[in-house]
């Protein structure tokens, strides 16, 4: 256990070394391949998990205001169609939006316990410990692992509210959404939610604003990926001659960002043995953010045995929140 205080545990669920191994592989495979690509997952160093924090307070990034208008509307209605033992957050960063939803919870004298996972240790110790300040009565248990492989190891204590917010799940491809809210569905029992918030399609320059702001923190927050690649993995990559790029593409509604070289760069990564080359110009895709519509959000949950049953925007219908269900049995 890494922290055990009375109120806050917090837990690895993946083995430490098991994730090393993994973001080794991904580097080596994701930057020896023609067109080089490093998973979004790892721009949450403790550094990343603060830029992302201050990007949330952004004029430009409409996406976290959007999504507290709705919870500070809804919190009430969506605790009260699963009353919940356990709220338990993937992805949960400094999980400063969840306060609504555990302000909804303690009013109608639903459970008290919030589980949070999350890759970023820095995120859970902040949430942790700023969550267990305010609430008294709060327990919180936090579990440091990958969204992607270890959701099964969350151990269960009731009645289940799951709660995957921020359109994180915009950061995943389309080839690995299927997988994840399969995963999701497993954690579920009948009488669970399970709680999305998506980011909805709309015109490109607002996405390029939101993605490449005047103050330059989502630069910042992209470049940070090669701060984390060369610490953890001995290397020399010459991060200055690497620019923030975000392209919009009208087929699909996303906004992809990728660092270009700006010259010829060569690199070694010493932890892999591995050296790089890029030439002038040459892009490395660094993260996805998928914007969906109401009708993608059902059809792709449905498709993993879950049944939408409420949706709610906010008042410029610029972001949605989707409650889903394990369909009820038949009695028959
Ligand atoms: N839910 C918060 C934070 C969103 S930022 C909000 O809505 O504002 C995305 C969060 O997901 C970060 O805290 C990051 O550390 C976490 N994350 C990214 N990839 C992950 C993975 N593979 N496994 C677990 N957490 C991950
Ligand atoms: C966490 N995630 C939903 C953010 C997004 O909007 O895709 C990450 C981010 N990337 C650049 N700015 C913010």
């Amino acid at each position: 256990m890494i922290v055990d205080e009375q109120r806050f545990t917090l837990t690895r669920i993946g083995n430490e070394h098991d994730f090393r191994d993994q973001m080794k592989r991904d580097v080596r495979s994701g930057l020896s391949s023609e067109h080089k690509s490093l998973p979004s997952t790892y721009f949450y160093d403790d550094y990343g998990s603060a830029l992302f924090e201050e990007i949330t307070l952004l004029p430009e990034y409409y996406l976290t205001r959007a999504e507290t208008e709705i919870l500070e509307i809804f919190a009430p209605e969506i605790v009260a169609a699963i009353h919940p033992d356990e709220l338990v957050e993937i992805g949960a960063g400094y999980a400063r939006k969840t306060c609504l939803l555990l302000t909804a919870i303690h009013e109608r004298e639903a459970g008290s316990l919030y589980v949070a996972i999350d890759v970023s240790e820095g995120a859970l110790r902040h949430a942790g410990q700023n969550l267990t300040h305010e609430y008294p009565w709060l327990s919180v248990k936090g579990y440091l692992g990958d969204f992607g492989a270890d959701l099964s190891a969350v151990p269960r204590n009731g009645r289940r509210l799951v709660a995957f917010l921020g359109s994180t799940i915009g950061n995943l491809a389309s080839t690995q959404r299927p997988g994840f809210f399969r995963a999701v569905a497993s954690m579920l029992e009948e009488g669970d939610g399970f709680l999305l918030g998506v980011d909805l399609i709309k015109d490109e320059q607002t996405l390029r604003a939101a993605y490449d702001d005047a103050a330059g923190l989502s630069a910042a927050f992209n470049k940070n990926i090669l701060t984390v690649i060369n610490r953890e993995l001995d290397g020399d990559i010459d991060i200055e001659a690497f620019e923030h790029r975000t392209v919009f593409h009208a087929d699909t509604g996303c906004m992809e960002q990728s660092l270009r070289a700006r010259r010829e760069v060569n690199a070694r990564l010493n932890a892999i043995d591995l050296d790089v080359h890029f030439a002038s110009g040459e892009s490395i895709h660094t993260e996805w953010s998928c914007k969906f519509t109401r009708e993608q959000v059902e059809s792709e949950m449905s498709a993993a045995g879950l049944t939408m049953t409420h949706w709610w925007t906010d008042s410029e219908e610029r972001f949605a929140l989707a409650l889903a269900r394990l369909p009820l049995l038949s009695s028959t």
